[in-house]
């Protein structure tokens, strides 16, 4: 029998299907679920920025009219900006004496600020590594490409800076050179890149005429964007990535596992299936590596990646130079 055993970030896992950040991951209860089902790590669902910085500081101004002391105000955005961190602790801390598996820490946020402070604590309190799905949207006309850029180095710089254990970075695709900037964040020292963060986008309500949120669920053809830069970038980093997006099915697992990535984070197919899509994955790949007598995932894992074809350009092609043999 292969053994399906990873390492990602310096961490074991028992095998490479990870449970992303998501509502299946917010409470205690979840988080135990997710493991009674195989998966071989956790991410807990994020902590946001907001919930650190801009809510404490919200809360102190509707306050004012009763906090006029410049102490009170003090203490009461301490009060709020513990409230939500101590919360959060907490939950990592309950899960790591619950769980066996990995458990991923994981904070969402925009900019730097005094929230880089805070995450240490979530080491201290045993969490195994550090998310951050950092997401700037380029929508201010004033500011330059150059200066948004700025800011996604200072947060990894000093997230980095802030926390002993592994920290990943949740990337968006949305970089001018992808590759350039991730090479960066690489020499910065961090262990993970997830490729890819999937956003959140409003939608609007035609009959009330306002807006509306719309879930941002996968498709099982979704995997393509993750499977090609896992493909492009997997063997020229030191820190190791995760596929993330589109993974539905164990076959994409194994196309994921070829193109060079070490785990993957499965959220959509997890929440529409239900939990027992960890273990089909994990049947799926077991009897792939069986029938071509792999053992472990050092026998293929990269097979197909950018640096081990010899013709790496069709990894590069982005453009249809004929349309397949295929009638539609
Ligand atoms: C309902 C929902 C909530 C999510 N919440 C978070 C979150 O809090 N933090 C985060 O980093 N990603 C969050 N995600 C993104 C997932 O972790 C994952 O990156 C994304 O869904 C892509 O994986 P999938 O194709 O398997 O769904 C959320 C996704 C969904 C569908």
């Amino acid at each position: 029998m292969p053994t399906l055993e990873t390492t990602y970030m310096g961490l074991t896992l028992k095998n490479p299907v990870i449970i992303g950040s998501s509502p299946l991951t917010s409470t205690l209860d979840g988080l135990k679920k997710c493991e009674d089902a195989g998966a071989g790590a956790v991410v807990v669902k994020s902590i946001f920025e907001e919930q650190i910085d801009s809510q404490s500081a919200q809360m102190v101004k509707e306050s004012s009219d009763y906090v006029a002391h410049t102490d009170g105000s003090d203490f009461l955005e301490e009060v709020s900006r513990n409230f939500y961190i101590d919360r959060y602790v907490s939950l990592i801390e309950q899960a790591k004496n619950a769980l066996d598996i990995p458990v991923i820490a994981s904070v969402n946020c925009r900019s730097h600020g005094s929230w880089v402070d805070y995450v240490e604590r979530f080491g201290a309190v045993g969490a195994d590594a550090l998310e951050v799905n950092q997401y700037i949207l380029p929508n201010d006309m004033y500011t330059t490409s150059q200066e948004i850029e700025q800011e996604y180095h200072t947060v990894v710089k000093e997230v980095k800076k802030s926390i002993s254990i592994p920290v990943a970075i949740k990337m968006g695709p949305y970089f001018s050179s992808l590759a350039h900037t991730i090479k960066q964040f690489d020499s910065y020292g961090v262990e993970g890149f997830v490729l890819f963060n999937r956003f959140y986008q409003p939608d609007i309500d035609i009959n009330k005429l306002n807006l509306k949120p719309m879930v941002n669920f996968s498709t099982e053809h979704d995997y393509g964007q993750a499977l090609q830069w896992s493909a492009l970038l997997s063997a020229y980093l030191n820190g190791d990535i995760c596929a993330s997006g589109g993974v539905h099915s164990g076959e994409t697992l194994i196309k994921l596992l070829l193109s060079g990535a070490k785990s993957v984070q499965v959220v959509t197919a997890a929440m529409r299936n239900g939990l027992g899509i960890i273990s089909e994955m994990n049947d799926t790949l077991t009897s792939w590596m069986e029938k071509r007598g792999y053992e472990s995932f050092v026998d293929f894992r990269g097979a197909l990646a950018h640096k081990r074809l010899e013709d790496p350009a069709v990894w590069e092609r982005s453009q249809y130079m004929k349309s397949l043999n295929v009638e539609f």
